[in-house]
This record gives structure tokens, C-alpha cells and sequence, in this order.
């Protein structure tokens, strides 16, 4: 059987959405695959939530609407990503196996009537997921309409963690893999503390609710668990697909986006062929474009540098936030530009055709409920316009950074475990704190898992890397030693890899690299400051400690570390330096940081270019595209030229980009 070629699955930039057919009588159907037509859809994702419709019975398949409209859809020169349905088991397997649902920290199990009702460990679930797998494979993998694989959707979005006993069970084989025998396990524990010590494995449980503060331990091996466990699913249901259609590549929808952090990723990019992402604003926050870069940049680490597909994003409002807010005109075909920009090969939506009924009626599609004569869906055509006038870009990849930025799962659970000195410390905070002022920088970045290679890179930033990876110390050492800019910030280095602190001093794992030794954390009250001497202030944190071997650039003026130094510089014979950040800086002094840092590593903006523009590079066999993407309500400068894709006009020197518009310059 021929393997996967690496042809990407449409031919130019994918556009779609997912299409629940099942949702509409088959009168609607012609109608739907008429306005794809007309948007010029190339791509949908078919048969996600459909598990309930094909097998109505165990064993009982009805096939035929399946195949109606696949056949549909290829007449139309549509192609489709096929689910397999496992994210909404039918309501009979729930029946006749109610300890398949998921139960909670508290005990209390989950009914179905919604989706994603599982318990990852459950056999139950393996067996049917896998079954219907290979049903569906078997049948539909040489179709020609299908061109790829969606496995579920959105993996441990709702059933994340499970406590129930199956799970405990799981946990307890899992734990006796990572651990040599018992008395390893208390050691990396510390189970001596409050009397907890294990005599046998036998006697562990999930971390349940209990009276008082859980043991950190025991909630890091269950986070560490628990993605495990995901990852197991997502490869015995990519083995069937594998084995029975060799020749289709496979992809899962992941969750880079807000604060979703239930899956290292890391761990599941080697069973994929192409990396896909989900992307949904929180549409009241004004920065709401520089996250989406952020994410974007984070699912570009994820998948090597390689193009990567858009798998939903919406068109407008959603309708699981407190207030869902419609997009504003211009503001979805930012969006969509903003992802290709950053990488993405594909823009697709959920969902095609805007619900009737069910609980996401109220969530935007391509088609609203008004109809075709929409202005929603007259945006959506232009859309799909512009994307066909892109379709050169396809294969590029985004012009490696000279800056990358490092990020880490393992390290964002146990930062946030229970009991820390400050629950103001959130993991991504200092991150998208680094990487907004970069992005208003107009400096490009790579956001890479901590254990990525660092070749290449002149600027290497380090925020709350709590839980030190293996080796990224002396990688980080290696930056500096040839003359790099590396920046590591406060709460960065502290424990081993079970959370047990590093003693001497912090950062145990970054003490020589950066020359300094913390005796104390010293964070703040709710909503306080500090001012630093070099006129930054400071929020959140600070810290009491010594530099040796360090060069204090700033200290505390004021607040409980008084005195004390607040952000140090080790240099090294050759240029090289790694600067140590304690605290939280606001916006306009971490501006000022940065724009230090990036002067001594001599980096600047791909383009000059005024604020509000964002402006990606990406590069490819045939040529070289950047993306100009005007944020701002008034019209701003470009300083490049070249042919604009979306317009088809020639762009000159300095001509503007207008207000809240996109421009796609080859050759620039
Ligand atoms: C997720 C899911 C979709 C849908 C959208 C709504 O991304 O994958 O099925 O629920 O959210 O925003
Ligand atoms: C989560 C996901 C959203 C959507 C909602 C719906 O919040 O992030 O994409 O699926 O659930 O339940």
C-alpha cells in the first residue's frame, strides 16, 4: 500500500469549514454544495459529531447519507477531511456502559446528553473509537473526495481529567512504569511530609478531593498521566487509519488558543502527518489580535516550522463566552490573513452552515441563519476570493526569527499547582507579555517547545520556565557562549522534574548561567508596584537576591526587595549575555527591555514600519510574500514594494496599507 506523498490536501490555500449535513434535510444539501461553490470552499471537514447517525444501534450501520453526500461533494470538486466520530459516542454505548463516563475530582460522575463523554482510560471507549475507526475507514478511505483524517475533535476539551476507578487503575500501571519501585516514587514525592508515605502502589489514588492542599507530586505525575493518556488514544485510533488507508495523511484538531493547556502537544506531533489548530478569540479583550499571533507562533513551533491547517476559527461571534461579541467589519479576513501569515496553509471554520437547533445555534457559520443574502456571506466569498488569489503562497514557510521564545507544558502545570507564593503568577503571563512587545516591535519570533534546538537563534527568551527541561540550561549556555541574547525571568528554574525544589539557592537550574543567587521570593500585594531605578516599574513579584557574578542594570527602589537588584546581565567575552528579569514588568517598560535586548543582539524589524501594523515574512521555493495586516482605524505606511495579491495592484514604496486592511506583497 503507498504511503502518504506530503501532497498538501487541496491545491492552493484550503478553505471550508466543518459541514454537519446531518443537521439539515437532504433538500438543503444541493444548496449547501452550490455556495461552497459559489465561496470557492475547497476543504470540509464531514462526520464529527455523526457517530449517533451512522450507527444507530450497535453493529447497525446507516451508510447511506454518508455516501450521498461524499458523492456530492466530489461532483463539486470539494474535498473532504474525514472524522472519525469519537468526540460523541451514541447515546446506546452510554446506555450499556455508564462507567465509560467521566467522573470528576468530586466523585460525581457525568451523564450523557452532551459530548465528549468519556473516561480516556475506559476500554470501553478504546474499543468502540477504534471499531467505528476502522469501520469508516474501510469503507470511505479510498473514496476520492477523501483526502484526509480528522481524528475526534479537540481532544480532552471537556473530559480532560478523569478521577473515576478505571482511571485510578490506569494511573497506578502508568506510575509503576515511571517509577523503579515505591520507595522512588516517595522519595520523588516527598510523601514524608504530612505522614504520606505509600507502602505499595496499590494504595494511590487520582488526586480526588481531599480536605486540604493535595501532594504536588501526585497532581504532576496525574497532569503527566493523563496527556499520556490522550496521546494513546490519538495513536490507536491513527494505527487503524494507518494501517487501512497508508496512503491519507492524518491530522487532530489541537487547542492552541487562551489558556487550554490539558495535552502536551509535544508528545503528539510525531503521530501526525499535518499539524492543525482550533482558534477562537476572546473577543472582549482589545488585544485580542496579539494573541491570536501568539497562538499562531506556538502551533508554527509545534509543527516544526512547517505549513500547518487552520482547522476552525469563526467567522463572527461565538456563543460560549459570557458575551459574544460579533466581529467588526474587516475583522474576520484579518483573522483568516493573520494565520496564513504565520504559517497556516488552510483557513477553515466552524462551521459551514450556522446551527438551527442544538446547543451551538447561536454561534456564527459561513452561512447565518439569514441566509445567503447576508452580508456575512457576501464577507465569506471575498474571503474565499482573496484566499484563491494566495494560492502561489502555498508550500512557503514563515522566514525563520533570528528571536525565539520558549515554552513548556510540563512547566505550565506545575506552576500553577496549589500553594505557591503567588496566585498572580500565571504561566503565559510573562509569555505573551514578551511576545506582544515584539510583536508591536514588528520583530519576528519563534515560539518553540523548551527541549526545541536553539541553532541559529541571537535572542532566546525564557519566561516562568518553572520545571527546567533536561539540558536547556547548558543549550541555553551554548546562546550565550557564541555571542547570543538569552533572558530568563522570575519563578524560571526552581524544581526537578517532580517539583521538588533545586536547593542552594534559586534558580537551581539557572543559578551559574545567569550569576545570581535568590534567597527569597518577594511578591506582591493584589494590584501592587515597585519602581526599579532605571524608571521601569514593577508588578506582581519581586525577589530578594545576590548578583556575583552579574552586572545589576536596575534595582528596587522601593517595595519589599528595596535596595536589592531587580534585573541583572551576566556577559561573556564575545558579546554574549544572559539577563535575569524578577519581576513583572508593565507594557512600557517590558517594551523598553526588549528593545534593549534586541540592540545588543543587533536584531530589528523585518520592516520599519509604524505601530499597528503587523508585518510577516514568508519565504518558499518560487519567491518570497510579506503580509501586512493594518490593525489600526487609519490608513499606515509601507515601506516595501511589490505586486499586492489580495488587490492585484502594484504596491509602492511607502504607499499605505488602508485602514484595517490586508496586503500580500510578493517579492518583498
Ligand atoms: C470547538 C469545537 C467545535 C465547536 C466550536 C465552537 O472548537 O471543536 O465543535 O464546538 O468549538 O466554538
Ligand atoms: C470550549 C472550547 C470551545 C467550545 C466550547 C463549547 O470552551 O474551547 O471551542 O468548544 O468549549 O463547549
Amino acid at each position: 500500500m503507498s504511503r502518504w506523498t506530503g501532497r498538501w490536501p487541496t491545491d492552493g490555500i484550503a478553505f471550508g469549514a466543518d459541514y454537519n449535513p446531518e443537521q439539515w434535510p437532504e433538500e438543503v444539501w444541493p444548496d449547501d454544495v452550490a455556495l461552497m461553490q459559489e465561496a470557492g470552499v475547497t476543504l470540509v471537514s464531514l462526520g464529527i459529531f455523526s457517530w449517533g447517525e451512522l450507527e444507530p444501534e450497535e453493529g447497525r450501520f446507516e451508510f447511506g447519507w454518508l455516501d450521498r453526500i461524499l458523492d456530492l461533494l466530489h461532483e463539486a470538486g470539494i474535498g473532504v477531511d474525514l472524522a472519525t466520530p469519537s468526540a460523541a459516542p451514541p447515546v446506546w454505548l452510554h446506555l450499556a456502559h455508564p462507567e465509560m463516563l467521566p467522573v470528576d475530582a468530586d466523585g460525581q460522575r457525568f451523564t450523557h446528553g452532551s459530548r465528549e463523554s468519556w473516561c480516556v482510560s475506559s476500554p470501553v471507549i478504546r474499543h468502540h473509537a477504534t471499531r467505528i475507526a476502522r469501520v469508516i475507514a474501510e469503507r470511505y478511505g479510498h473514496h476520492p473526495a477523501v483526502k484526509m483524517w480528522h481524528v475526534s475533535n479537540e481532544l480532552a476539551c471537556h473530559n480532560g481529567r478523569c478521577y473515576c476507578d478505571v482511571s485510578a487503575a490506569a494511573f497506578r500501571d502508568w506510575l509503576g512504569k515511571q517509577y523503579t519501585d515505591i520507595e522512588a516514587l516517595n522519595l520523588a514525592w516527598g510523601t514524608a511530609f504530612w505522614g504520606q508515605r505509600y507502602a505499595s502502589f496499590e494504595q494511590i489514588l487520582p488526586p480526588r478531593r481531599t480536605t486540604t492542599i493535595p501532594n504536588p507530586g501526585q497532581r504532576l505525575a496525574f497532569e503527566r498521566f493523563s496527556s499520556d493518556a490522550f496521546v494513546d488514544h490519538l495513536e490507536a485510533e491513527a494505527a487503524v487509519l494507518r494501517e487501512v488507508t497508508p496512503h491519507l495523511p492524518v491530522t487532530t484538531n489541537y487547542m492552541v488558543m487562551g489558556d487550554f493547556h490539558q495535552i502536551d502537544y509535544t508528545q503528539t506531533t510525531p503521530l501526525l502527518d499535518i499539524v492543525s489548530n482550533d482558534h477562537y478569540l476572546g473577543a472582549e479583550d482589545p488585544r485580542r489580535f496579539a494573541e491570536l499571533a501568539f497562538s499562531a507562533d506556538r502551533v508554527r513551533g509545534l509543527a516544526g516550522g512547517k505549513p500547518w491547517l487552520l482547522m476552525e476559527h469563526s467567522t463572527s461571534a461565538v456563543n460560549w463566552q459570557p458575551r459574544n461579541l460579533a466581529k467588526q467589519p474587516g475583522e474576520m479576513v484579518r483573522n483568516a490573513l493573520q494565520h496564513v501569515a504565520r504559517g497556516a496553509d488552510g483557513v477553515l471554520f466552524f462551521q459551514w452552515r450556522q446551527s438551527r437547533a442544538g446547543a451551538e445555534k447561536y454561534h456564527s457559520g459561513m452561512v447565518p441563519h439569514a441566509g445567503r443574502d447576508s452580508e456575512l456571506f457576501r464577507d465569506v466569498v471575498g474571503l474565499g476570493a482573496t484566499l484563491g488569489r494566495l494560492a502561489e503562497v502555498r508550500g512557503s514557510t514563515v522566514e525563520k526569527a533570528r528571536v525565539a521564545l520558549l515554552w513548556d507544558v510540563p512547566s505550565w502545570w506545575a506552576s500553577e499547582l496549589e500553594a505557591h507564593p503567588s496566585v498572580d503568577v500565571r504561566y503565559l503571563d510573562v509569555a505573551r507579555d514578551l511576545h506582544g512587545a515584539l510583536f508591536d516591535a514588528g520583530v519576528a519570533v519563534d515560539v518553540l517547545p523548551a527541549t526545541s534546538d536553539l541553532a541559529g537563534y541571537d535572542v532566546v527568551l525564557v519566561p516562568t520556565l518553572y520545571l527546567a527541561p533536561p539540558g536547556v540550561a547548558a543549550r541555553l549556555a551554548e546562546v550565550v557562549a557564541r555571542g547570543g541574547q538569552v533572558v530568563v525571568t522570575y519563578f524560571s528554574g526552581i524544581v526537578d522534574e517532580h517539583d521538588r525544589v533545586l536547593l542552594g539557592g534559586y534558580p537551581g537550574a539557572f543559578r551559574d548561567l545567569l550569576g545570581v543567587r535568590v534567597e527569597e521570593f518577594a511578591p506582591l500585594a493584589a494590584g501592587g508596584s515597585v519602581s526599579l531605578s532605571d524608571g521601569s516599574t514593577g508588578t506582581v513579584w519581586t525577589e530578594r537576591f545576590t548578583a556575583d557574578d552579574a552586572e545589576v542594570l536596575a534595582s528596587y527602589d522601593d517595595g519589599p526587595s528595596a535596595g536589592r537588584p531587580a534585573l541583572t546581565r551576566r556577559s561573556v567575552p564575545g558579546g554574549g549575555a544572559a539577563w535575569y528579569l524578577s519581576t513583572r514588568l508593565d507594557a512600557p517598560s517590558m517594551a523598553t527591555l526588549v528593545a534593549k535586548v534586541l540592540t545588543a543582539a543587533d536584531v530589528t524589524p523585518l520592516v520599519p514600519r509604524p505601530g499597528g501594523l503587523e508585518i510577516v515574512r514568508r519565504v518558499g521555493e518560487s519567491g518570497s510574500w510579506l503580509f501586512a495586516i493594518n490593525h489600526t482605524d487609519g490608513d499606515l505606511p509601507l515601506l516595501a514594494e511589490g505586486t499586492d495579491l489580495v488587490t492585484g495592484a502594484p504596491h509602492g514604496l511607502g504607499a499605505s496599507v488602508p485602514a484595517g486592511s490586508v496586503v500580500v506583497l510578493r517579492g518583498a
